[in-house]
């Protein structure tokens, strides 16, 4: 099966580059993917699935089912693109001034129709039912994966039982084109939101004393922040504040009133991250009382940590050594980047895994140029890894 899927994913290979350049050139923003959605629906339709359509705004979930008993599987795509200006000279890129798909859901989502045509042709040989799902708005809190959820994307339908696990993948620019990195446990941080405002007395710069000044209690702040990481997170438990935006409107010879702070709270574990809340908030409030201002903060949730599972993580390895081969799965460093896809694997056992695209330039550039070549690989994979997966579980693994 392995060889027949390999040479299923040459063949779409062409389709599945053609679509990508496509999308890549009519981007949308999170929760406008309607172009996209459509073209989705369209090669799913032609496949002759059975094609949901506005789930959840654009969303689009299809169902193949297969030609021999086994378990309902769900395998995600996501399709929006970020608000920046492309600035690769492509003769694909960005039709749609400020748009981007800088962070290769373009890829994500060609990839994933290429596995549905994949499985389609080969669907007597496909234990059980895949679930395939293109969601939308990915790129912004509070993430479309969390609504998918509520509109039953994880829950029994059609006489089909609920999703026993579920897969994704995300294009990763410094792994070499179609390597494939894979992580158990931990893997993509929570991403929660920090914003303080501190609220000092204004006054002129030459008389401090009779002023409150929250530019230099918003510096005490940024300094006590970091304590947080550095004495209360226990060690071995990953974990970032940055304060990425300070902005206090005086001037040279003015003190201002207020002074705002803004950055990110990052975790690789659950419990810490809500705990961490409740030090940021009373730290926070404390150091600007200890200076005689006051201080609002709100800590708003991102996404969840992302968690892979032990048990599916450790098929996808072994279906990713069978597959690329042992030298081109490589075992993936912790990624502090936010997905909304932890969203699905709080609920349903899964396992979330990189695809090396080979860029010079990072996710969220301008010039972030993915290697194509790598869609051989995603598409194939993953078709292999749902097939491999159904077999297993058929056979009483
Ligand atoms: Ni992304």
């Amino acid at each position: 099966m392995i060889d027949a899927i390999k040479a299923a994913a040459d063949d779409v290979y062409p389709e599945v580059v053609a679509l990508r350049r496509a999308l890549h050139r009519h981007p949308e923003l999170s929760g406008e993917e309607d172009e996209t959605a459509r073209r989705v629906a369209d090669w799913l339709e032609d496949l002759g699935l059975d094609v949901h359509t506005g789930v959840y705004g654009t969303g689009v979930v299809a169902t193949l089912e297969g030609g021999e008993p086994g378990p309902t599987l769900l395998l995600r795509a996501d399709m929006d693109a970020l608000p920046i200006r492309e600035d690769t000279g492509l003769d694909f890129a960005s039709a749609n001034e400020g748009v981007m798909h800088a962070c290769g859901h373009d890829l994500h989502t060609a990839s994933l129709l290429g596995t549905a045509t994949i499985l389609a042709a080969h669907r007597e040989q496909v234990h059980g039912q895949l679930r395939l799902c293109f969601q939308p708005h990915e790129e912004r809190i509070p993430g479309g994966a969390k609504f998918m959820i509520e509109h039953g994307v994880l829950d029994a339908a059609n006489g089909m039982p609920a999703p026993e696990a579920a897969f994704g993948q995300h294009v990763k620019p410094d792994l070499p084109p179609g390597t494939l990195g894979v992580r158990p446990g931990g893997f993509m941080a929570s991403t929660d939101e920090v914003y303080v405002t501190v609220q000092g007395t204004g006054g002129h710069a030459a008389d401090p004393h009779q002023a409150v000044d929250p530019v230099y209690v918003a510096s005490e702040i940024v300094g006590a922040l970091q304590s947080i990481v550095s004495r209360r997170c226990p060690p071995g438990v990953p974990s970032v504040l940055t304060i990425g935006r300070l902005v206090a409107d005086g001037a040279t010879n003015v003190i201002p009133d207020t002074a705002r702070l803004e950055g990110t709270f990052r975790a690789m574990d659950e419990e810490w991250r809500f705990r961490a809340h409740g030090l940021i908030r009373q730290l926070v409030r404390r150091t600007a009382e200890a200076h005689g201002a006051t201080a609002e903060v709100e800590v708003r949730e991102g996404y969840p940590v992302l968690h892979n599972d032990e048990t599916t993580t450790a098929l996808v390895q072994k279906a990713a050594r069978e597959y690329v081969g042992p030298e081109r799965m490589v075992d993936a460093d912790r990624w502090f980047a936010g997905e909304d896809f932890a969203y699905i694997l709080q609920k349903c056992p899964g396992t979330f895994y990189q695809l090396g695209v080979g860029s010079e330039h990072g996710l969220h550039t301008a010039q972030f140029d993915p290697d194509e070549a790598a869609l051989r690989t995603g598409a194939g994979f993953m078709a292999y890894l749902a097939w491999r997966y159904g077999r297993a579980r058929a056979q009483g693994g």
